[in-house]
């Protein structure tokens, strides 16, 4: 798949992959002399956060090498320098999504620029559809585990070692420690969490109720269109993680209703107060440790 407007590269050479992350970084650092400690990426209708931070520094994904703008309506497409309390952070506002046509090396650009700019920890947030009829709209999901049922993956190709290793475990792909971080945070602001397994499909269609019924099957509790190339990138090169998955809506044929991005966006927008002070809090916390 290729997109026209977007720059392009190849997913399976090595040198291309390490030189290109380097090229990116250099020309952040050309604009930014931060050192950010923490990675945030920020899924539909929860940029908000990134404006939050202390000394702001906003580089859109197009004035950067190799970063293509997301063209999703509620992602904005920036990468986002400053502080929260005394920790340094950087936020991807928006991410770019496979479906949209870019390589996996494309969609996983943006965190392993985080990387090489030397975070440790990395939250990711997205926007899902809920499986269990039980659970509503707004609720939050902290991710477990995953299934890719994508058929791809961000790692094809020769491996370059520079990045991380041939065959990285998954075993604790989502961080116990940063888990129970969440887990607190959320105790202490009266936030209900909920957790689970979050099912990686490539969209742009949402499921059908057969796909549905299938993940159900197969153990998933959410369903959406991000975040495991993500997680994977950011595993591949020792980078801890942390995911968290605002339930939007609840999946295809369990109202009967038919879904709507609309929908979407706006629940996500409903609940970004309890997600600006879960990730806020978290972040507060990774400065304490
Ligand atoms: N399916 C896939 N992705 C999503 C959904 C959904 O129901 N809701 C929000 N993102």
């Amino acid at each position: 798949m290729t997109s026209p407007q977007s720059p392009q590269f190849p997913a399976s050479s090595p040198e291309n992959i390490s030189a290109a992350v380097d090229e990116t970084v250099r020309a952040v650092r050309a604009r930014v002399s931060a050192a950010p400690q923490v990675g945030v990426v920020l899924g539909s209708g929860l940029g908000a956060f990134a404006d939050s931070l202390t000394d702001l520094v906003k580089i859109p994904f197009g004035e950067l090498p190799h970063l293509p703008s997301s063209k999703v309506v509620g992602h904005e497409g920036n990468l986002c320098f400053g502080t929260v309390g005394s920790v340094p952070v950087v936020c991807m506002q928006g991410r770019v999504h496979y479906y949209e046509g870019h390589s996996m090396a494309a969609c996983v650009h943006g965190v392993r620029t985080m990387a090489r700019l030397g975070v440790t920890s990395v939250l990711l947030t997205n926007a899902a559809g809920g499986l269990d009829p039980t659970w509503m709209p707004g609720d939050l999901m902290l991710i477990d585990d995953h299934l890719n049922l994508v058929g791809t993956n961000p790692l094809i190709g020769p491996n370059d070692a520079a990045l991380g290793p041939r065959f990285p475990d998954m075993t604790k792909a989502y961080d116990p420690a940063i888990r129970d971080a969440l887990l607190a945070v959320a105790k202490e602001a009266n936030i209900e969490m909920r957790s689970g397994v979050y099912a990686w499909l490539s969209g742009p269609t949402y499921e059908t109720p057969a796909e549905i019924r299938m993940m159900r099957l197969l153990g998933a509790h959410a369903v959406g269109m991000s975040t495991v190339p993500e997680v994977i990138a950011l595993r591949h090169m020792g980078v801890r993680v942390g995911a968290l998955s605002c339930i939007t809506n609840l999946a295809a044929g369990i109202t009967g209703q038919p879904l709507d991005h609309k929908e979407v966006e706006e629940t996500a927008r409903a609940r970004r107060p309890e997600l600006l002070r879960l990730l806020g809090g978290w972040i507060e916390r990774v400065g304490a440790a």
